[in-house]
C-alpha cells in the first residue's frame, strides 16, 4: 500500500517511523516532511492544506491512504474534499470529517457536545461582542483564576488564564475585538479546574475504538513548569497517576459517550481523538478535544505501540477496528525536545546541527530541521525530539538526556526536568 502522510513536525516523523515498520507498506510519502522524515520515505514539497496539489499527487502516485498529522487540513475539510470527489472518494483519509474536526476547530462546539452527552468538563458559557455585558456578569459568578478561550484555532495560543477579574474583563474585550482574529469573535469562558493533566489517545472507525497509551506532555519553556507555553518540551508514557481505576473512568465516562455521541449525531469520524484530560480529586474531566495526535506525545506513544499501525488504519477504513489487535509495549518511553535559543519568542534559524551520529540508544524525531548544502540545520523553534525506551521512567529519561547532550547547535536548550513531577 502507498501512503501519503501530511505534516512536517516531530509528530509526523514519529508517525513515519511507525508506518515504515509495517509489512503492508510499499511506498511512504510525507508532505512536506522534514530532514528526519526523509529517512523513512520521500518528502514531497507540498503544503498539507493545498488540497488541489494533494489531489494531483494522490492520483499520479497511486496513493491508497492519506494519514493526516495536523489539525489544519482536517478543520478545513480534507476528509469531505476526498469524499465529494469522484476520483478520490475511494481513497481513505485517516481523520474526521469537517464536522467531526469541529471538536478541535470550535471550543464552543466541543463544550456543547460534551454537555449534550454528559461528558465531564468545566462549567462554561460562550459569548460574542453583542452580549459582552452578560459575559462580564458570568465572570462575576466565577472564582479566580479566569479561563478565557478563543473559540477557533489560534495556533495553540488562544487560551488565557488570568488572576484578576478586572484584567480578565479587559482581555475578554480585546479577544472579542479580534485579538486572535476571527478565532476569538466567540470566546468560551470557563471555570478553572485544579489538578494534574494528561493526554489520552483514541483511534476510532466511528463504531468501535482502541485506547492507545496515554502520555503527559510538558508545555512550559522553563524548568518547574514556568515561563511561556510552547508547542511541547517533552513527554512521558505511561503516566503514573493514570492508573487502572482512572483509565476505567476515562473509558466509561469520556471515551464511550464521545464515540456514541458522534454516532448518534451522525458525525463521520475515522481517525484519532486526543483527549486533553485533567484529574480533579481523582476524577477525569475533559479540558479539550483535539482531532489528531499530540505533539510531542506522539514521539512517545508510537514507541509504545507494538502492533502494526497500518493494520489498525485498515481496520478504520474497513470498519472492523474491533477485530484488530492493539498490543502495547510495557516499557517506558520518554522524549526530550531540543529547542532553539529564544524560543518560544524570537529565535534564529539555519544553525548547523552536529553530533547526530553520536546518538546511541535513542530515536531521533526531527521537528524543525531541514537539509542545506548537505548539512542538517535548524528550521524551527522546536528542533529535535530525543525519544528513548527504558525499563523505568528514569532509565528512559537518562538515555534521552544523555543523547540530548550529544547533539549540538548554537543556542540549543532543553528542559532537564521532564518527568520529574511524576
Ligand atoms: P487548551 O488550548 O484548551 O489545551 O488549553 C491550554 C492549557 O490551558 C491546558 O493544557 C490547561 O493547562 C489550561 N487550561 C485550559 N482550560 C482550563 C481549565 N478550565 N482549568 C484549568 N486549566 C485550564
Ligand atoms: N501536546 C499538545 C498538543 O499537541 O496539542
Amino acid at each position: 500500500m502507498n501512503i501519503l502522510l501530511l505534516g512536517s513536525g516531530g509528530r509526523e516523523n514519529a508517525l513515519a517511523w511507525k508506518i515504515k515498520q509495517s509489512p503492508k507498506l510499499e511506498k511512504l510519502y510525507i508532505a512536506p516532511g522534514n530532514a528526519g522524515t526523509a529517512a523513512y520515505g520521500t518528502n514531497v514539497d507540498m503544503k498539507a492544506t493545498d488540497f488541489d496539489a494533494i489531489r494531483n499527487f494522490v492520483l499520479e502516485n497511486r496513493i491508497n491512504m492519506v494519514v493526516v498529522g495536523p489539525e489544519d487540513p482536517l478543520v478545513k475539510g480534507i476528509y469531505d474534499y476526498f469524499k465529494n470527489d469522484g476520483e478520490l472518494k475511494n481513497i481513505p483519509v485517516i481523520g474526521p470529517s469537517r464536522q467531526g474536526a469541529q471538536l478541535e476547530g470550535s471550543k464552543d462546539f466541543a463544550k456543547a457536545f460534551m454537555m449534550r452527552h454528559n461528558i465531564p468538563t468545566a462549567r462554561y458559557a460562550s459569548f460574542t461582542a453583542e452580549n459582552i455585558t452578560e459575559a462580564y456578569a458570568f465572570l462575576d459568578t466565577l472564582k479566580a483564576p479566569y479561563v478565557l478561550k478563543a473559540d477557533g484555532l489560534a495556533a495553540g495560543k488562544g487560551v488565557l488564564i488570568i488572576d484578576s477579574l478586572e484584567e480578565a474583563k479587559a482581555e475578554l474585550k480585546e479577544m472579542l475585538d479580534g485579538m486572535f482574529g476571527d478565532a476569538s469573535r466567540t470566546v468560551v469562558i470557563e471555570e478553572f479546574l485544579s489538578g494534574i493533566e494528561c493526554s489520552v489517545f483514541v483511534l476510532t472507525d466511528g463504531d468501535s475504538y482502541k485506547i492507545l497509551p496515554e502520555a503527559k506532555d510538558y508545555k512550559r519553556i522553563g524548568e518547574g513548569d514556568t515561563g511561556p507555553n510552547t508547542g511541547g518540551m517533552g513527554a512521558v508514557s505511561p503516566v503514573s497517576f493514570a492508573d487502572r481505576t482512572f483509565m476505567q473512568k476515562v473509558e466509561e465516562r469520556i471515551v464511550k459517550p464521545t464515540i456514541n455521541g458522534l454516532k448518534a449525531e451522525k458525525i463521520d469520524y475515522k481517525g484519532f481523538i486526543f483527549l486533553g484530560l485533567i484529574k480533579v480529586d481523582g476524577e477525569p474531566m475533559v479540558i479539550e478535544y483535539n482531532v489528531r495526535m499530540g505533539d510531542p506525545e506522539t514521539e512517545v506513544v508510537m514507541l509504545r505501540i507494538q502492533s502494526d499501525l497500518v493494520d489498525l488504519f485498515e481496520g478504520i477504513v474497513e470498519n472492523n477496528l474491533k477485530e484488530r489487535t492493539l498490543v502495547t509495549d510495557s516499557r517506558f518511553a520518554t522524549t526530550v525536545m531540543l529547542v532553539s535559543g529564544g524560543y518560544p519568542g524570537n529565535y534564529e534559524k539555519g544553525k548547523v546541527i552536529s553530533g547526530l551520529d553520536n546518538v546511541k540508544g535513542s530515536i531521533l524525531f526531527h521537528a524543525g530541521t531541514t537539509c542545506k548544502n548537505g548539512e542538517v540545520v535548524t528550521s524551527g523553534g522546536r528542533v529535535i525530539a530525543v525519544s528513548s525506551y527504558g525499563n523505568s521512567k528514569d532509565e528512559a529519561l537518562a538515555l534521552s538526556f544523555e543523547n540530548a547532550r550529544n547533539i549540538s547547535f548554537e543556542g540549543k536548550y532543553f528542559r532537564s526536568d521532564i518527568g520529574a513531577d511524576l
